[in-house]
């Protein structure tokens, strides 16, 4: 890969390159964007959502999301970066000058910004999770342990602010050191290695659900609907899913694709990424559920959902320590990866409309981002009876961490990409999507219809169901 290309939606372009600006490769930006894309979304909540949802139908639901809203809608997302070929809120802006549009449109990248924003504040914190599991994993400390004692040991860790706050300021840490740097090559290079290894210790822990006897259990928890157990705030929480684990609705990858080569299938390397998004997603899904069900754990155990099975594979199967260790550290490199993306919009758009240089407006945001988090800690322990909107019934019990991840997964995401599906359907002229795609006719119109109709309609159902 070329040290010259780009890995972010930043200005980390080389004047050296005649191609000036664009991605080394198609491989380049597929690894960008899969590095966004893949992250705790697909190991930790991915799970989690699924084991309170009930299973097969949700994610049964939740992958009809991917395919028929959220693919579209990634596409639709590369196609208005790179037509207009500058950061999200200006290449809208472009976009919208040059087709004679309301300026408006470009609430869609501030949407994006403070979505992202409220997302790392409380990612950092799962991210500390993972940062403080290779501790515990390395030290031999879970070898042979049982449930009980596993799930006490993350109870434990919940308990205290002290350490949550410890290692939510290392993850912040590492996000805001690349960042601050602007986004260089390694990351490219990282993700290219890092990813395959993550798949393949998935792969291994899989094959330890496999010897646990539960392993039919598990499959069938995941792929054989049940309707009866899925609500229709089971139904927003596929599709709020949805748009979380592709990065989408906060104008990622505008960003990303404003660096694509025209010469680059936007349709393909769209499925290519959902694809391996998916694929991780239900990879840890069977590593996770089998060893639920041998270990009489609750699938509805909420967010520590994977913090209570994989340390009890890891204390189980021959070299676990080791397996267990490096399994948290790819963990923490995919959320890394994700955390990076997360915080380089309000970086950028602090640099652009505030004027301020890269160190001050990354220091700015990832401080920022680091003091809201600590409400998030907070809500785990000290906190964990304060509902802060608790006066409105959609947000009744909702503690800090809840209400944000409600209100960014469910709510903004959506709602972005609702913005990004009708201003790239309805708005930007035929042609250009046409010569942007350059598709199939057949495929150019299933593509359209659904950003017109189905995304839409999908997404206004789910939404007024929810609300009203
Ligand atoms: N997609 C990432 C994940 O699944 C999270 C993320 C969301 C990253 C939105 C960037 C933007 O973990």
């Amino acid at each position: 890969m070329s040290a010259s290309s780009p890995t972010t939606a930043t200005g980390a372009l080389d004047g050296a390159n005649e191609k000036r600006g664009l991605w080394s490769s198609r491989m380049a930006f597929i690894l960008a964007a899969t590095g966004s894309a893949v992250g705790l979304g697909n190991v930790w909540k991915f799970p989690y959502i699924t084991g309170e949802n009930g299973g097969g139908a949700f994610v049964l639901v939740y992958m009809l999301c991917i395919a028929a809203v959220g693919l579209p809608i990634m596409m639709a997302e590369v196609v208005i970066g790179r037509r207009g070929g500058r950061s999200p809120v200006n290449s809208i802006r472009h976009i919208t000058q040059r087709d004679v549009l309301s300026s408006r449109w470009s609430i869609v990248g501030i949407i994006g910004v403070l979505a992202a924003f409220l997302i790392l504040s409380f990612y950092s914190v799962i991210g500390g999770w993972a940062v403080s599991y290779v501790g515990t994993t390395a030290s031999g400390q879970l070898t042979g342990q049982s449930a009980e004692a596993i799930g006490a040991l993350f109870s434990n860790l919940l308990a205290d602010p002290g350490t949550l706050l410890l290692w939510h300021t290392v993850f912040m840490a590492l996000v805001m050191a690349v960042v601050v740097k602007g986004v260089r090559a390694g990351l490219e290079r990282a993700v290219s290695i890092l990813m395959p290894a993550l798949f393949v210790l998935l792969l291994t822990v899989v094959g330890y659900a496999m010897t646990t006897g539960h392993f039919g259990a598990g499959v069938s928890f995941l792929f054989k609907p049940d309707f009866s157990q899925l609500s229709t705030s089971g139904v927003l929480v596929a599709l709020g899913h949805a748009f979380f684990t592709l990065s989408l609705g906060m104008a990622i990858m505008m960003a990303y694709g404003s660096y694509l080569p025209k010469d680059i299938s936007i349709a393909k390397t769209s499925i290519t990424v959902s694809l391996m998004d998916t694929v991780v997603a239900l990879l840890a899904g069977l590593a996770i559920f089998p060893i639920v069900f041998a270990n009489g754990l609750e699938a509805g155990a909420g967010p520590g959902l994977i913090f209570q099975t994989l340390p009890l594979a890891f204390g189980h199967m021959p070299m676990g320590s080791l397996f267990g260790s490096l399994f948290f550290i790819l963990l923490i490199f995919a959320a890394w990866t994700s955390g990076i993306s997360l915080l380089e919009p309000l970086v950028e758009w602090l640099e652009e409309q505030k004027g301020m240089n890269r160190v001050r407006s990354t220091l700015g945001a990832g401080i920022a981002c680091w003091l809201l988090g600590i409400a998030s800690i907070l809500s785990l322990n000290l906190w964990s009876d304060v509902a802060p909107l608790g006066m409105f019934a959609m947000f009744e019990g909702k503690t800090v961490f809840d209400l944000l991840d409600y209100l960014t997964s469910n709510i903004l995401l959506p709602l972005g990409g609702l913005l990004v599906a009708v201003f790239t359907g309805w708005f930007m002229a035929k042609d250009a999507l046409q010569s942007e795609l350059s598709m199939s006719a057949t495929g150019f119109n299933i593509w359209y219809a659904t950003l017109r109709y189905l995304a839409p309609v999908a997404v206004m159902i789910v939404f007024v169901y929810n609300l009203i």
